[in-house]
């Protein structure tokens, strides 16, 4: 429950006899209650005693607090202050308690340079007195005030504030708060900034923050639909827009930290409310968006590169009863000349949703291996579910084994009972290393059962259908059959404990519910002592950990994951879904949004659910036909449902068969441009699916764009989102676009307009831009297929061009190694650049195999090349091998 409203207005409408009212009364009072600590701050904050660069370059400072008071906790007296310019373009700005260590985000599951120990520091500043006033690096410099302590980075090139936590009377917020369970800071703002990021929300007001809007940062399992609310994972992570002068700048800040927080954002200012550990900032120079998340993954881990396959067409249901079901399904999207790569299982392989079973009847090992050597002879693939509770089941031997290898997360000594969809189940533990072990080893276990060929790791918020501590209830029958989500344990309330209960509280569930409402308590415990408290949000990147250890150990290639939780640096193993969305209009829309966010957040390859999750319509024919128009473009293209709703295959409908053999038709032959862009994002993080400004930065107009978005730096996709619409108003930054599917169509756009382009319901708008040169190749049923075809060079040039170049580039190999890279080690790594010249109406296009072979014998042939934009247009020169 959000608060929008004053308090003289609350108080006007409280009325006790309505429910609603009074639960809105009560959200409000709170989040009055937490807003009073900003609103007379004089005399609080800390301030600084002693600063110095030492000889590791890096800044290091004391600081005292002035004034405590109790709101929250008490404050911790001294605090460490430290400050590096790490690389060349980012500085990191860690605070912590100056005598005792505290929680932090594991150095082993995030890899990065350690400050220094606390002992250190102190010892420096105790015996050196030379202060300093400013710190500069190649572009970011750090300043500060010393009392009240407050810094400051600015832009060395443009003399711009990029974070300023100095407190004055026209920004709502106040000094720096540290207190055991309490950190607070603010920035100021630039009222031309454009802030992006701090996910994972459903946004419906686009991809640009909203002012006022809540940003809740705790991962959780609530359907995505819900908008506004802390969703499946964290990431404290924006990146800032501004454009001066027709000049744009962009810069990221990491606050890396994994305890709950709300982030609240007026327009003007940011304010971090956090729950407990440090405060550890990065700030990324920019200043393109693509340098800003270049910078970031080169900290927090550079993407997964992903299997050819993955970028196929792929197929799931909750419901799929049998082997038989799925193999229909399989021969459905043959019959009707619908590309499929992959299928998938949820828990209905399981045997009573067990991980690591097979249902002995549905599901009987001989018939399924049957159908995988049939399909895999093809070249598709298939992926099942795996969720990380471990059903309470003396009889199973996953638990036996874990049980006897201690790998469960503890409450009070004993583990922590949770239930999900087998009934009670533990949690394992993946901050343990022997978790790690006995994963790996229940993955090979299964690995040699079934031959899956990726995971789907799902829950890993970690979801609990109960809160409190739990225990089964004696001879009731848990869970119920035709409702296992409900929890049907006794459980006890354990909010009397200050890890369950802190005094501050975040918007949990986006309705201040209780911090383990829904998931483990936070009182339990973790390896080496780590409480849930802290480590909460870390669940599913350590598991994520976890599996891709085991399958590169297992398969010795490069692993498919797909998690639904995500933290910082999740990207550098997994894929990502956006979970349990409606098959509503608004959620198509939505969908977007999300994809361009996790772009940002270092996990390109990610997709919504195509034609929704719960089904909400009775028919959703033309829903589900404008969602793969869409879908087609996703990074990651998945039709899935849940286990009510009716099915949604794409050859159920004639309509939506016929979209889909357009639109996955055209992914299938831009293929290799997608494959290259899985390249670039492994090794520079540019996202996949990107909103309009990574190509334009200055174009402001396209700032808050979240209606289209581009594939890679030169394709604009511009899906239907409303319902019975047969046109779409798109916008087109300045220049010359060509439709993707009638290249004699153009597009010249002098200085950005809006474009209303027709699309009849089979039709979906793809435009490429000018200057470009776009390897496609013919497409084809499975990617295996679509990949050993001849390939076609589109050349683009300004309609009219009589003096013009393009250039573009391909990233080939086998997708079967590990790695994703070239040179000696990588002998089927190949990288060619295109360029193209047009000049006095000659055109010449030429390439460059800039490492490995463009070998004939691979069957890798340009067959075809097609110029655009000669002769005043779009008119078509095509040239034939
Ligand atoms: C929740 C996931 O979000 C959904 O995709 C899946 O179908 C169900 N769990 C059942 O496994």
């Amino acid at each position: 429950m959000q608060c929008m409203t004053t308090l003289p207005q609350l108080l006007a409408m409280f009325s006790p006899c309505s429910p609603l009212a009074t639960l809105i009364f009560f959200s409000c009072i709170l989040h009055f209650a937490q807003q009073a600590s900003t609103s007379s701050f004089i005399g609080q904050g800390y301030r600084l005693i002693s600063i110095q660069i030492a000889p590791d370059a890096a800044i290091h400072a004391l600081l005292q607090v002035k004034q405590t008071n109790n709101i929250y906790g008490a404050d911790i007296p001294l605090l460490r202050f430290y400050a590096k310019h790490e690389t060349e373009n980012r500085l990191r700005v860690h605070i912590t308690d100056a005598k005792n260590k505290r929680w932090e985000v594991p150095y082993d599951l995030l890899p990065r340079e350690q400050p220094p120990p606390l002992k250190q520091s102190i010892e420096f500043l105790t015996k050196n007195s030379t202060w300093v006033s400013e710190y500069s690096g190649s572009e970011l410099v750090l300043a500060y005030t010393p009392d009240p302590f407050s810094f400051a980075v600015t832009r060395k090139s443009n003399g711009d504030t990029l974070f300023n936590s100095t407190y004055d009377d026209s920004h709502p917020f106040g000094p720096l708060v540290f207190k055991d369970q309490y950190l607070e800071i603010s920035t100021k703002l630039s009222k031309d900034a454009s802030l992006y990021g701090l996910g994972e929300h459903t946004q419906p007001h686009g991809i640009k923050l909203n002012p006022n809007d809540p940003y809740t940062l705790f991962t959780t399992d609530i359907s995505a639909f819900n908008v506004n609310a802390d969703l499946y994972g964290s990431h404290p992570v924006y990146m800032d827009l501004r454009n001066e002068g027709g000049k744009a700048y962009a810069h990221g800040v990491l606050l890396l930290n994994s305890n709950g927080m709300d982030v609240f954002y007026t327009g003007t200012s940011l304010t971090y409310k956090v729950i407990g550990g440090v405060l550890d900032f990065y700030f990324f120079a920019g200043p393109s968006p693509l340098n800003v998340v270049d910078q970031y993954t080169s900290l927090i881990g550079r993407p997964a590169p992903m299997p050819y396959w993955a970028f196929g067409f792929h197929q799931c249901k909750f419901g799929y009863q049998n082997v038989s079901v799925v193999e229909e399904v399989v021969e459905n999207y043959q019959k009707a000349k619908i590309p499929l790569d992959v299928i998938w299982n949820d828990d209905d392989h399981m045997d009573g949703a067990k991980d690591f079973t097979l249902h002995p009847v549905n599901y009987p090992r001989s018939k399924l291996l049957k159908f995988l050597d049939k399909i895999h002879n093809i070249g598709m693939k298939y992926v099942v579910i795996i969720d990380p509770g471990i059903a309470v089941n003396e009889s199973y031997e996953v638990y036996q084994r874990g049980m006897a290898n201690d790998v469960f997360i503890k409450h009070d000594g004993e583990p922590f009972t949770g239930q999900v969809w087998p009934g009670a189940v533990y949690f394992p533990d993946f901050l343990n290393p022997k978790t790690v072990s006995w994963w790996g080893d229940e993955i090979r276990r299964f690995h040699e059962l079934v031959p899956v060929d990726g995971l789907w790791i799902d829950m890993n918020e970690a979801s609990n259908f109960c809160t409190g501590k739990c225990r089964i209830h004696e001879g009731r029958i848990c869970p119920n059959e035709t409702q296992p989500w409900i929890c049907c344990f006794d459980c006890r309330d354990i909010t009397n404990t200050k890890w369950d209960n802190p005094p501050y509280k975040i918007n949990a569930s986006g309705v201040h519910a209780p911090l383990g409402s829904k998931t483990i308590a936070t009182s339990a415990v973790h390896y080496n002592g780590v409480l849930e408290y802290d480590a909460h949000s870390l669940y599913g990147l350590s598991e994520s950990i976890a599996t891709h250890k085991a399958l590169l150990d297992i398969q010795k290639k490069r692993p498919f994951i797909l998690s639904r939780s995500t933290y910082v640096g999740s990207g550098k193993y997994v894929a990502h879904w956006t979970g349990d969305i409606l098959s509503r209009w608004e959620d198509l829309g939505y969908s977007i949004i999300t994809m361009l966010n996790f772009g940002l957040y270092g996990i390109p390859m990610v997709g919504a659910d195509i034609c929704g999750f719960f089904i909400t319509f009775t028919d959703h024919e033309e829903l589900c036909n404008r969602w793969i128009q869409l879908g087609a473009f996703y990074p990651f293209s998945r039709d899935h449902a849940d286990l009510n709703s009716p099915r949604q295959e794409l050859y159920l409908w004639d309509s939506v068969a016929e979209s889909a053999r357009n639109a996955l038709g055209m992914r299938y032959k831009l293929l290799p441009y997608l494959y290259t862009l899985n390249y670039e994002a492994h090794v520079s993080g540019a996202p996949i699916a990107r909103p309009l400004f990574f190509s334009f930065p200055s174009y402001v107009e396209c700032y808050g764009l979240s209606t289209q978005f581009l594939l890679g730096k030169s394709l604009i996709i511009s899906p239907v989102l409303e319902q019975g619409k047969t046109q779409v108003n798109a916008l087109f930054p300045p220049g010359t676009w060509y439709s993707l599917f009638d290249l004699t169509y153009t597009i010249v756009s002098k200085e950005g307009t809006y474009v209303t382009l027709d699309a009849p319901l089979n039709v979906v708008n793809v435009h490429l831009y000018q200057n470009v040169i776009l390897p496609m190749q013919q497409g084809g049923m499975v990617t295996k297929e679509a990949r050993t075809t001849p390939f076609n060079l589109i050349v683009t040039f300004p309609a009219g061009a009589n003096d013009g170049e393009a250039t573009g580039n391909l990233f080939l190999d086998d997708d079967e190694q590990q790695e994703m890279k070239l040179g000696s080690g990588y002998p089927i790594a190949t990288y060619i650049d295109f360029h193209a010249t047009v000049r006095e109406e000659t055109v010449k296009v030429w390439s460059q195999v800039v490492e490995g072979e463009f070998a004939l014998e691979k069957g890798w042939i340009i067959d075809k090349i097609s110029v655009l934009g000669l002769n005043g247009g779009g008119e078509l020169q095509s040239y034939d091998r």
